[in-house]
Formats: C-alpha cells, sequence, structure tokens
C-alpha cells in the first residue's frame, strides 16, 4: 500500500525506524533494515544523528545485491540541529549519502525546527547556551539549501518533523519547495487531531513516529505521566479479539486512519506482524471510533533539551495557543 505524496510519488504506508536509542547497537539495527526488507520492507526512516547510518548503508547494498530496485525503496535521512548553517546542510545530506552508500534520498527532513544542538545521551534538564527559539528568518535559509538538494538531485523530496501549525503557515507562505512529508509523533494515546487533519488538508503526508508508544524509550524520555499505550484497555481487548499484539492494533489504527507509522524492532516476529498488520482484515468502524475516543494528549518526546531558557516548560517548543514564543 503506498501513500501519493504531492509530487504523485509513491512512499510505502509503513516503515522501518531505525532509532536505537541507547539500547540498540548500530549492528543489530542494520540486521533488522537486512530482514525487514527479506519480509517485504521499503521504507526506512533514518538519521545522521541516530548515528548508524554507515552501518545500514551496507545492509542496503546487500538488499540491492539481492535484487531489490533502488527506486523501489523509500529512503529517508535528516539534518541535525547542529547542522542547520547555510554552509552545513549540503554536506551533511552529502555525509547521510555516503554512509548509506545512495546518491540520492527519497527524503530528507529538517529533523527539528531548533538550531540547537545537545550532546547525545545527555541530561534532559541540560540546556545548552547557544541555545535559540524559532527564528523564521533563520529557518528559512536552512530551508533554502534543503531546496538546493533537491535542486542538485541529491534528495527528491524534502520533509519537516516536529512542526506545529504555525510554523509550518509560515513555511507555506515562503517555500519555494513545498514540505511532502510531516514527521510528527502520533500514536493512539496522542493522536494530534488538529495537526494530523492540517497538513492532510494542505498535501502535506503524515509520517507517524512513536507508533507503538515507544515502550522501550530510554528512561530520559520518561515522565510520571506518560501513559502506556499498549496497557490501554481497548487496544488490549480489540488485540485479544484479533489475536494479535497490541502493538500491531496501534500500527492497524495508524494505517487506516492515513498516516504511516515507522515502529522499529529489531525482531523478526514483531516488524513481520506489523507489517501484516497493513494486509491483514482492517478494524472495525466501531474499533476506531474507540481508538478515536481513547486519545490521551500524551506526548513522549517532549523535546526538553531544546529550550532556549531556564525555567522554561517544554510545552513552549510546541507553540501553545499557536503562538510561536520568543
Ligand atoms: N522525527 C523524530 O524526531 C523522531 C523521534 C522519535 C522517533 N523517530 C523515528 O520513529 C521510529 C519509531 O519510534 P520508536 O522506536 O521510538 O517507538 P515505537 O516504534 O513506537 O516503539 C518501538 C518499540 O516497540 C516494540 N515493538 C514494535 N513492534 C512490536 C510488536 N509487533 N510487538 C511487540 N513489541 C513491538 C519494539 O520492541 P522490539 O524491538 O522488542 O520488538 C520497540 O522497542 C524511530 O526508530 C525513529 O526512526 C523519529
Amino acid at each position: 500500500m503506498m501513500r501519493r505524496l504531492y509530487t504523485g510519488a509513491p512512499m510505502p504506508a509503513i516503515g522501518l525506524g531505525t532509532f536505537g536509542s541507547d539500547s540498540v547497537s548500530a549492528e543489530e539495527i542494520a540486521a533488522a533494515v537486512k530482514g525487514a526488507a527479506e519480509v517485504g520492507y521499503r521504507h526506512f526512516d533514518c538519521a545522521s544523528v541516530y548515528g548508524n547510518e554507515d552501518r545500514i548503508g551496507v545492509a542496503l547494498r546487500e538488499i540491492m545485491a539481492g535484487g531489490v530496485r533502488r527506486e523501489d525503496l523509500w529512503i529517508a535521512s535528516k539534518l541535525w540541529n547542529d547542522k542547520h548553517g547555510e554552509d552545513d546542510v549540503i554536506p551533511s545530506c552529502r555525509r547521510s549519502l555516503a554512509g548509506l552508500q545512495l546518491d540520492y534520498l527519497d527524503i530528507y527532513f529538517v529533523h527539528w525546527p531548533f538550531p540547537n544542538y545537545h550532546p547525545p545521551g545527555c541530561d534532559v534538564e541540560s540546556r545548552s547556551p547557544d541555545a535559540r527559539p524559532y527564528i523564521h528568518e533563520n529557518f528559512m535559509r536552512t530551508w533554502r539549501k534543503m531546496e538546493e538538494l533537491v535542486d542538485l538531485g541529491l534528495a527528491r523530496h524534502i520533509g519537516t518533523s516536529n512542526m506545529t501549525i504555525p510554523k509550518l503557515e509560515l513555511l507555506l507562505r515562503d517555500a519555494r519547495i513545498r514540505p511532502a512529508v510531516n514527521e510528527m509523533e502520533l500514536h493512539p494515546h496522542f493522536q494530534q487531531p488538529e495537526l494530523f487533519a492540517w497538513v492532510r488538508a494542505h498535501g502535506i503526508e503524515p509520517v507517524g513516529y512513536c507508533p507503538v508508544g515507544s515502550p522501550n524509550r530510554p528512561a530520559r524520555d520518561r515522565t510520571p505521566q506518560d501513559t502506556v499505550d499498549i496497557e490501554d484497555p481497548v487496544i488490549v481487548e480489540i488485540a485479544r479479539r484479533l489475536g494479535i499484539h497490541p502493538a500491531v492494533v496501534c500500527i492497524k489504527w495508524a494505517i487506516q486512519r492515513g498516516q504511516t507509522p515507522i515502529p522499529l524492532s529489531t525482531r523478526r516476529s514483531h516488524y513481520e506482524a506489523n507489517l501484516r498488520g497493513l494486509s491483514s482484515d482492517p478494524l472495525t468502524g466501531e474499533d476506531m471510533r474507540r481508538i478515536a475516543a481513547i486519545d490521551r494528549n500524551c506526548r513522549l518526546i517532549k523535546g526538553q533539551v531544546f529550550l532556549w531558557k531556564q525555567d522554561q516548560s517544554w510545552e513552549d517548543l510546541w507553540d501553545p495557543d499557536g503562538v510561536i514564543p520568543s
């Protein structure tokens, strides 16, 4: 099953995530990429900050040597926050391409709309003295270079991630090349109905990260208020009735709702089950209505480390009340 982007290009409606957090090695992720391609995945969600693109590149080479054509793959990568500078965007994309052993990406995302760097694995309370709020002029300088990547043929599409409606409105006003996809956190307890509807109404496909609710995310990304999608009674009940894991119910819901989930699993039985979620009997209308009603507005990836002032709340990153704070 394919999503059709505004350019007419087809994007596979499920992908494999490749962020190993702090617990899964680059080798294990690369092995999952190879195994997932064997069972039928064609979409892989990569990023330079995941620190594993060179290993994944070896897996991709093997996948293509095994007969999968480049044009049948959908490979995404992302520009990290410390590379928003005008001179950094194109070299960063080229570095990802070299690691992945590709000559073009299907899509290159700006990973976060903030140019705020923090060292990998740092404490959520740490703040960089150079951190900045969202400054649209600066973001547009980065975006002009993203557009150049399309002109150069290094990326077929460009996209955004971790955006909000106010920021996307500004971007659509000023972009020469519009984002084709917005990657955003989406799972039953965090459905973002407004942003989800907005991007679709504006011809932007939503890709949903943490589709299972990221049950194994690192401790630094957990707060006591967080809820657990795969333990929700509605999800568990549907899973029991269908004889599938609650994670697969989350995947089926995502696909049927219209987003493209990118679950990570390094276990073949799990990533196979997720892929089967695409073709097995759909959830009923009643199931879809019941899941729509369990939204808890529970954002898991809050982004605290990208805040630019002390004593700020993470909500400020997400433009509360539709206003971009300075
Ligand atoms: N753009 C961004 O800022 C951003 C942010 C976060 C994530 N992402 C992307 O989104 C991807 C997915 O997010 P995520 O990995 O945090 O969360 P996720 O996909 O919601 O959850 C992954 C976890 O769910 C388990 N799981 C998956 N399928 C399962 C199944 N069928 N049965 C049982 N357990 C299952 C996996 O464990 P097992 O390995 O044991 O199966 C894994 O630990 C990332 O890998 C990354 O590519 C992007």
